[in-house]
C-alpha cells in the first residue's frame, strides 16, 4: 500500500475555558501524537497543528462563573493547557491561539471570500433575547429540553447526551443561562451557510469515504444526511469573538460563529509557522489532511468545515476524521462541572516521570469504537502487569546480563545463526503495527508492539544463557537481544516516547535520528559498543498511590449532580453563583455545631485527617481533607459546622459519618466555620 508523503495533522483546538482531562487526551490528542510520531519515523513530511479555541460562549460563561474577563480566562487556561501538552510529550509544530491577529485576519478573509462568492444567505430571524441581561442568547447561553432524547439540559447548539446538533428554537421550555428566565424573541440579521443546498456535494464527499472512515464517524454523518441538512447561521449577536470583516452592512455587534472561526484556526496556525510555504499542506493535491477529534465534534469537521472549504474553492477537504468516542471514569461520565475528572496537569504533578504510564494505559483503553472506561485499579494493573512485568523486565534482564558477562559491552555474534532467523516473526509484527497505525487502530497496534516484547522475553527464558558455560554462545544470544531492545526502542517511540529515549540512553545510542524502516532491517548497535548501566524503566505502582487518587476524586467531586450533562452550570443573573435551589432543597440539609475532640492523620493519605466530632447527641467519625492546612493537634477543641445527614461513605477504609464545612478563598486557604459565640456542640444551623 502506498501512502502519501505529505500530511497536515490537526487535533481539535481545546476551548481555553478549563484544563485538559484524560478524556480529552484519549479522545483526540494522544492518537494524533502517536500518528504524527509514527509518520515522522517513516520520514514523511508532517505538520502537526493545534491551539486554543478562545472564542465562543463557553469562554464567556466561564468568565462570568469565575468573576473575571474572557481575556483573563483564555490567558489563564491557554498557558495551563499548553504547558501540560508539552510536559506530556504531545509536541505540536504550532500550538497557536485563535486570539492571534493572523487568525482574526485569516477568518475574516475566509468569510469575505464566501460573502463575495454569494455563498451566504442573509436572513432576518427572530432570535431568543434575555431582557434582563440585554443580550441575544446564542448557543450555550440557552438551555432547554432536547427534542430528541428529552435531556432537560440540552444546549442551544447541541445536546451533549444524545449528540444531536440543535438550534435554540428546537429546545423545549428554553431558558436563559444568564438569568434562568424564559427568553423573548427579537429580530436580527445573520449570514447563513445554506447547507441544505450544499447537501449533494457534501454527500458525495462523505460517501467517497465509505471504505476508509471509521464506522462510528460514517454512522453519524449518514444519519445527518438522512435527516437533511439545514441552513446554519455563521454569525452571532455577541461581542466576544472575531468581528465580521469591515464594510458589511448590519455587521455591528456581531461576531463570526465560533464553529466558523475555530477550524479556520488550523489554517491560521499553519500560516503562522510557514509564512510562504503553508499552502502546499492545504492546497496541494498530494497532501493529506487528517483531523483528530472527539465524537462531539464530528458534524463540524465532517460536514460544516468541509462545506466551507468546498465553497471557498481553493482548499483540500479532509481525507480522514478519525474521531473517538468518550472515555468514562470510575463508572461515571467525565464532568468538568462536577469535577469528576483526572486532570492532566494534576496527574503530571502527582506522578512525576510517569508520562508514558498514562500514555500506555490511555492508548490501551482508547474509546476507538465505543465509549470506554478508565479506573485507577485498571491503570495500576496495566502498568504493573504489562509495562513493569513485560517491557521493563525484558529490557532490564538483557542489560543486567550484558553487564554480568561482558562488563557492559555488546558481545559479538560469531555464529551463523542470524537475528532475522531467530526473531523471524519480528517483521510481521512491524508490518502489522504499521498497517494498524495507518488505519488508526492504535490500541491494536500497541498490543502488537507488546507481542514483540513477549517474543523477546520468551526467547531469553528458553535460551537460558545464564546456564551456558560457553561464553561465545552466551554472547551470541545477548547480541541478538541487545539488537532487539534497540529495535523495541524505535518501535515504541510513537507510543512511549520517554521510554524510547531511556532505552536509547541505556544503549548509549543517539536518539535524535530514529527511523522506522531500518529498525526492521538493520542491526542498530555494533558489537563492542559500551552500554550504560541499566536503569528501571517503570517502577511498580503501589496500592497507596491508587487509593490516594480514588480518595482525591471522591473528595473533590462537586454536588451539583442534578445537571450531569451541564459542563457549565446554569448561572444566576447577579453573578457567578450556581443554579438556584428551593427552600425545600435547603431544608434537607441538617447542619450542626460540632466540636472536634480528637484528630489523627490517616495513614498513606497526605491530605486526610480522621476526626472525632461531638455533635451533642452523639460522637461522629469524619474523614476530612484538611491535613494540608491543619496539624491534628491544632484542631482539637475547634468548633465546626458539620453536615450530619450526609450518607456515610468509606474513605481509605474508614467510615466517614458527616462533612465538616470549610470556607475557602482565592489563595487556596481554608478556614473552619464556627459560631461567633462559644456555643455548645449540637446547636442547629438554619
Ligand atoms: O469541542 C471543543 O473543545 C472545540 N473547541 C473544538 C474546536 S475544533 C476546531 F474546529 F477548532
Ligand atoms: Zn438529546
Amino acid at each position: 500500500m502506498n501512502y502519501p508523503e505529505r500530511y497536515l495533522i490537526t487535533a481539535a483546538l481545546p476551548y481555553a475555558n478549563g484544563p485538559l482531562h484524560i478524556g480529552h487526551i484519549a479522545g483526540a490528542y494522544l492518537p494524533a501524537d502517536i500518528y504524527v510520531r509514527f509518520l515522522r519515523l517513516k520520514r514523511k513530511d508532517v505538520k502537526f497543528i493545534c491551539g486554543s479555541d478562545e472564542h465562543g460562549v463557553p469562554i464567556t460563561i466561564r468568565a462570568k462563573k469565575e468573576g473575571i474577563t474572557p481575556q483573563q480566562v483564555v490567558d489563564k487556561y491557554h498557558n495551563i493547557i499548553k504547558t501540560s501538552f508539552e510536559k506530556f510529550g504531545i509536541l505540536f509544530d504550532n500550538y497557536s491561539r485563535t486570539s492571534h491577529q493572523i487568525h482574526h485576519k485569516t477568518a475574516q478573509e475566509f468569510f469575505k471570500t464566501l460573502f463575495d462568492k454569494k455563498v451566504f444567505t442573509e436572513e432576518f430571524t427572530e432570535q431568543y433575547f434575555d431582557i434582563s441581561a440585554n443580550q441575544f442568547l446564542a448557543d450555550r447561553y440557552i438551555v432547554g429540553e432536547c427534542p430528541k432524547c428529552s435531556n432537560p439540559n440540552a444546549f442551544g447548539d447541541q445536546c451533549e447526551k444524545c449528540g444531536t446538533s440543535l438550534s435554540p428554537e428546537e429546545l423545549i421550555h428554553p431558558k436563559s443561562t444568564l438569568s434562568g428566565e424564559k427568553p423573548v424573541k427579537k429580530k436580527t440579521k445573520n449570514w447563513f451557510l445554506p447547507l441544505d443546498k450544499m447537501q449533494p456535494g457534501i454527500e458525495q464527499f462523505i460517501r467517497s469515504h465509505e471504505n476508509d472512515w471509521k464506522t462510528n464517524v460514517m454512522g453519524q454523518c449518514l444519519s445527518w444526511l438522512k435527516e437533511g441538512l439545514k441552513p446554519r447561521a455563521m454569525t452571532r449577536d455577541l461581542d466576544w469573538g472575531v468581528k465580521l470583516p469591515d464594510g458589511l452592512e448590519g455587521s455591528e455587534g456581531k461576531v463570526l460563529y465560533v464553529w466558523f472561526d475555530a477550524p479556520i484556526g488550523y489554517i491560521s496556525a499553519t500560516k503562522e509557522i510557514l509564512e510562504k510555504n503553508w499552502e502546499k499542506y492545504w492546497k496541494d493535491k498530494n497532501s493529506k489532511i487528517v483531523h483528530f477529534i472527539g465524537k462531539d465534534n464530528i458534524v463540524f469537521h465532517c460536514i460544516i468545515f468541509p462545506a466551507m472549504l468546498m465553497a471557498h474553492g481553493e482548499f483540500n477537504v479532509p481525507d480522514n476524521v478519525p474521531a473517538n468516542e468518550f472515555l468514562n471514569l470510575e463508572g461515571e461520565k467525565i464532568s468538568t462541572s462536577r469535577n469528576w475528572a483526572v486532570w492532566l496537569h494534576e496527574y503530571l504533578e502527582d506522578f512525576p516521570e510517569k508520562e508514558d504510564e498514562l500514555r500506555y494505559v490511555l492508548c490501551s483503553i482508547a474509546p476507538e469504537t465505543k465509549d470506554s472506561e478508565f479506573t485507577w485499579k485498571d491503570f495500576q494493573a496495566r502498568v504493573n502487569n504489562e509495562l513493569v512485568a513485560i517491557l521493563g523486565n525484558y529490557v532490564n534482564r538483557v542489560m543486567v546480563l550484558c553487564w554480568k558477562y561482558f562488563e557492559g559491552r555488546v558481545p559479538e555474534n560469531n555464529s551463523t545463526e542470524s537475528f532475522s532467523a531467530t526473531f523471524g516473526e519480528l517483521n510481521t509484527h512491524i508490518r502489522n503495527i504499521e498497517n494498524l497505525i495507518y488505519k488508526f487502530h492504535f490500541r491494536e497496534a500497541l498490543g502488537e508492539f507488546l507481542n514483540i516484547v513477549r517474543m523477546g522475553n520468551k526467547h531469553l527464558t528458553v535460551a537460558e544463557p545464564w546456564k551456558n558455560s560457553n561464553i561465545q554462545e552466551v554472547g551470541k544470544v545477548l547480541n541478538m537481544h541487545v539488537q532487539l531492545i534497540a529495535k523495541i526502542g524505535v518501535i515504541c517511540a510513537p507510543f512511549l516516547p520517554f521510554s524510547s529515549k531511556k532505552i536509547f540512553e541505556m544503549l548509549n545510542l543517539n536518539h535524535g535520528e530514529l527511523t522506522w524502516d531500518p529498525a526492521s532491517t538493520q542491526d542498530l548497535i555494533s558489537a563492542g559498543s559500551q552500554l550504560n548501566k541499566p536503569k528501571i524503566l517503570f517502577p511498580k505502582i503501589e496500592d497507596a498511590d491508587m487509593e490516594k487518587q480514588i480518595t482525591k476524586l471522591h473528595l473533590s467531586k462537586k454536588s451539583n449532580e442534578k445537571n450531569p450533562s451541564q459542563e457549565v452550570p446554569v448561572l444566576n443573573a447577579s453573578g457567578p453563583e450556581q443554579a438556584l435551589i428551593s427552600f425545600a432543597d435547603f431544608s434537607k440539609l441538617e447542619i450542626r455545631i460540632g466540636k472536634i475532640i480528637s484528630a489523627q492523620k490517616v495513614e498513606k493519605a497526605d491530605k486526610l485527617l480522621k476526626l472525632e466530632v461531638d455533635i451533642g447527641s452523639e460522637k461522629r467519625t469524619v474523614v476530612s481533607g484538611i491535613a494540608a492546612f491543619y496539624k491534628p493537634e491544632e484542631v482539637v477543641g475547634q468548633l465546626v459546622s458539620i453536615l450530619v445527614n450526609l450518607a456515610p461513605r468509606k474513605i481509605m477504609g474508614i467510615q466517614s459519618q458527616g462533612m465538616i464545612l470549610m470556607a475557602e478563598n482565592d489563595k487556596n486557604e481554608l478556614a473552619f466555620l464556627a459560631p461567633a459565640k462559644n456555643f455548645e456542640a449540637g446547636g442547629k444551623i438554619s
